[in-house]
Formats: structure tokens, C-alpha cells, sequence
């Protein structure tokens, strides 16, 4: 790898709105242009490398980026569903893009608490969280896995509730869904495995920490 310290970002979507204005806050100059897959910061010998979130745990895990920032809904997801142990954890808590990962349903249907989740269906796409709450709380619960439009799912007759985020609850209250139990708080973290870097990387990322740290504090 280069001698830049390479952060794997969002490309597109809330999060990456949120950490594309925490670095600018930072001082760091660079454009991001539709398509492309790493965008050169301009000031400081940092690349941006933008992807999916749902890869940026692995992507970390396996030195394809040195740091990313990521939910940490989905930091945690990966952890759960990684084949092998992810070597990737949280070094940061960021402080923006906070959302809650909860259980909700329609108000008129058979589910309206937990204890009603007993030989029901259940539409997510976090089947490593949600498995891992089921089983903790000796809940027998079918899980129905989406890749997303998960809030359509009880009224297309496929679950008879659903495990999602919650942020603002808009997309929840479009679809005449009430939350009834939250399972995980999330935040934007940033994450590094546990490889050493670079001296020079070390630094780098020590001073956008020290940055980072100054932009939380004066938001405050
Ligand atoms: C999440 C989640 C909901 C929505 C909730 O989706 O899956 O659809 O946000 O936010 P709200 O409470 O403010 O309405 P996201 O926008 O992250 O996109 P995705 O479903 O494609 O991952
Ligand atoms: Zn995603
Ligand atoms: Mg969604």
C-alpha cells in the first residue's frame, strides 16, 4: 500500500453525507465526483475510498483501507455474520448519524410487544443483531431476510413484523408501523484493525483524530 492513509468511506446515502462534512470540518479539501471509487484529498496524503457501508468492516478487516468510518449497526452485523473473526473495531465514536435498531409492527396486527414474537416471521437485514437478541431472550421467531424495503413487508403478507433503523421515524410512520422494542443505539464510529501503521500514517491519523475530536467538542 501507499504511503497515504486511505479511509473508507459511505459513498452515497445519510452516513456519507454526515462523514464527508465532519472531514471538510476537519480541514480536509477534496470533491467527490459521481462514480468514482477513490477521490484524492487535495492538502493532506489522505484517500477517500468510497464503497458501500456494508463492506467497510471488511474492508478494514483486510487492508483494502486503513480506517473507515462506519454505523455501527453495521460494524456490529459484520462482526456477528463474519465467517472468521473481523479484525476491525471501533477506535472513535463519532457522534452523528445516530439511529436505533428496532423491532416495530402494524398497530392492528397480532404483534404489538415482544412477547408476541413466539412462531412469527420477522423481516430484516440484520439477521446477525436480531438472531443474536432472538436467542438471547429465548424468542422462537422466524427470520425473513431483505436486502432492504423491509418496512413493506408486513403488508405484503410476508412478516408479521419487521427489525430495522429507525432515525428520524419518517419511513416507519409512512408504512403504519409503531417500534415496540429497540435492540441496538447507533452512532457513526471510526474503526481500525489491529494492525500497526506507518510511523508517518500513525501521525497522520493521530493529527485528524486531534481534529476530529476538536469538531465533536465545538458542536457540543
Ligand atoms: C434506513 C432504514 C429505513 C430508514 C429509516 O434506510 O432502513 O428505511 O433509514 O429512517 P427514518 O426513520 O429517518 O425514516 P437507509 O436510508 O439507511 O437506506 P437503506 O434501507 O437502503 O439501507
Ligand atoms: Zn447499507
Ligand atoms: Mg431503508
Amino acid at each position: 500500500m501507499t504511503d497515504r492513509l486511505r479511509i473508507a468511506l459511505q459513498k452515497k446515502g445519510r452516513l456519507a453525507d454526515d462523514s464527508f462534512a465532519l472531514l471538510k470540518k476537519c480541514g480536509l479539501r477534496f470533491a467527490i465526483r459521481g462514480g468514482g471509487l477513490l477521490a484524492r484529498v487535495k492538502n493532506m496524503p489522505i484517500d477517500l475510498l468510497l464503497v458501500r457501508d456494508d463492506d467497510i468492516p471488511s474492508f478494514v478487516a483486510n487492508d483494502a483501507a486503513d480506517i473507515g468510518i462506519v454505523g455501527e449497526n453495521v460494524l456490529v452485523e459484520e462482526q456477528l455474520t463474519s465467517q472468521d473473526e473481523l479484525n476491525a473495531n471501533i477506535t472513535m465514536r463519532l457522534g452523528f448519524s445516530r439511529c436505533k435498531l428496532s423491532l416495530a409492527a402494524a398497530d392492528t396486527g397480532k404483534v404489538q410487544s415482544v412477547t408476541d414474537l413466539n412462531g412469527t416471521r420477522i423481516a430484516t437485514t440484520y439477521p446477525g443483531v436480531l438472531g443474536q437478541y432472538l436467542r438471547d431472550n429465548n424468542i422462537k421467531a422466524k427470520l425473513v431476510e431483505m436486502k432492504g424495503a423491509v418496512e413493506l413487508a408486513p403488508s405484503i403478507g410476508i412478516a408479521e413484523s419487521i427489525c430495522d433503523l429507525v432515525s428520524s421515524g419518517a419511513t416507519l410512520e409512512a408504512n403504519g408501523l409503531t417500534a415496540f422494542k429497540t435492540i441496538l443505539e447507533s452512532e457513526a464510529v471510526l474503526i481500525q484493525s489491529g494492525r500497526e501503521l506507518s510511523a508517518a500514517k500513525a501521525a497522520l491519523l493521530d493529527k485528524l483524530m486531534r481534529r476530529i475530536d476538536g469538531v465533536i467538542k465545538s458542536a457540543e
